[in-house]
């Protein structure tokens, strides 16, 4: 069976980093409840779980928290951790679901001392709304106008100390003003093969798919850095072993199952492949803009740029340049495509 990428919409593709509704369940099913069982992301952790002891023993609640990075890297997977290592309730909530100022007052005032609030896509919420938030933040208070004209005037309500996370996929995606109001400020990377593969066996494991060392890597390798894309691949790759009748997911099994995506071995799909192709054929290797890089492929520049992009820079096929994208050497060689030198950098 083939599947067709070629035009595919990002929620199409097996290898989307964007959350779909059959991740909703899986992932809710996978996720880890403790730093201990939360593979990966060393760094953030030790750092986080410092934090953490610390603000328990003061009996404070956590500074506010802003996790950044790509797509599917577990960020609110971690904030339901910080929250249980807390000891706190954690309501989840994303920048584009505050419509109005009066949503997020609700949000805020519902809070118990010390609780978390997670903003997933903090990037996204509106200006009325992240006015309300930088005195909420700051001074734990919420500033609310009654009535109109002449006669208004500006009350000030107590809130409780709680915590802000805040999930965003680029840092510099939030204003300034915003970013300032976060002491722990955290950025989540790319998970290494061995990592995946950690998850992948945790994930298979828990879901009762029998899977070997081999197969295991196999699927780690090629889900670009993201657990998400391994969550996901693993049960693609479970159909194709059991309607092929091996009970045991090895890397032969895994190998077929996913050249049959038209998944390639290091994770690259059509669009990746598109992507690369354009730069080279149409823009001899780049530079090239990201604008018109996506115009000639069809995709969002946003898009492009959080969920492509990283990975593409990450095993070194793609460079950033200050005059636009490129294609590197290695990519060329990748896609069997002779290189005859760039275009003067
Ligand atoms: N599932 C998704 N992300 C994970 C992680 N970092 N550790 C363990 N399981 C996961």
């Amino acid at each position: 069976m083939a599947i067709e990428f070629n035009d595919a919409p990002q929620e199409e593709r097996i290898v989307t980093s964007a959350f779909t509704r059959d991740d909703e369940e899986t992932e809710v099913s996978l996720r880890p409840h403790t730093m201990g069982e939360y593979i990966g992301q060393e760094k953030a952790k030790e750092n986080l779980s410092v934090f953490i002891k610390a603000a328990k023993q003061r009996g404070d609640q956590l500074d506010h928290v802003l996790l950044y990075g790509p797509p599917g890297l577990g960020k609110t997977t971690l904030a339901g951790i910080i929250a249980a290592e807390m000891g706190v309730n954690i309501r989840i909530t994303s920048g584009p679901a505050i419509e109005k100022a009066g949503d997020l007052a609700a949000l805020l005032t519902n809070l118990n001392k010390n609780d978390v609030l997670f903003i997933d896509e903090i990037h996204r919420l509106n200006r009325a709304v992240e006015e309300i938030l930088y005195p909420a933040m700051e001074d734990f208070a919420l500033d609310i106008i009654i009535g109109k004209g002449p006669a208004a005037r500006s009350v000030r309500l107590d809130l409780p100390r709680f915590t802000l996370i805040g999930a965003t996929t680029r840092a510099g995606r939030i204003s300034g003003p915003l970013r300032d109001r976060f002491g722990v400020v955290s950025r989540l990377e790319l998970y290494n093969t061995a990592e995946l593969a950690a998850i992948v066996m945790r994930s298979a494991n828990i879901l009762g798919i029998a899977i070997d060392e081999g197969g295991a890597t196999e699927i780690a390798r090629r889900s670009r850095g993201t657990p998400r894309i391994a969550n996901r691949l693993i049960k693609r790759v479970r159909d194709f072993a059991q309607v092929a009748g091996s009970d045991t997911i090895d890397q032969a099994a895994a190998q077929r199952a996913l050249a049959a995506l038209d998944i390639d071995p290091l994770g690259l799909d059509m669009i990746d492949r598109r992507m690369l192709e354009s730069i080279i054929y149409n823009f001899a290797g780049g530079p090239v803009g990201l604008d018109t890089l996506a115009a000639t492929i069809g995709e969002e520049a946003v898009t492009l740029e959080d969920v492509y992009e990283p990975y593409l820079m990450q095993i070194g096929f793609l460079n950033r340049t200050p005059r636009g994208r490129c294609a590197t050497q290695k990519a060329y060689q990748h896609l069997g495509i002779p290189f005859q030198g760039q275009l003067e950098l």
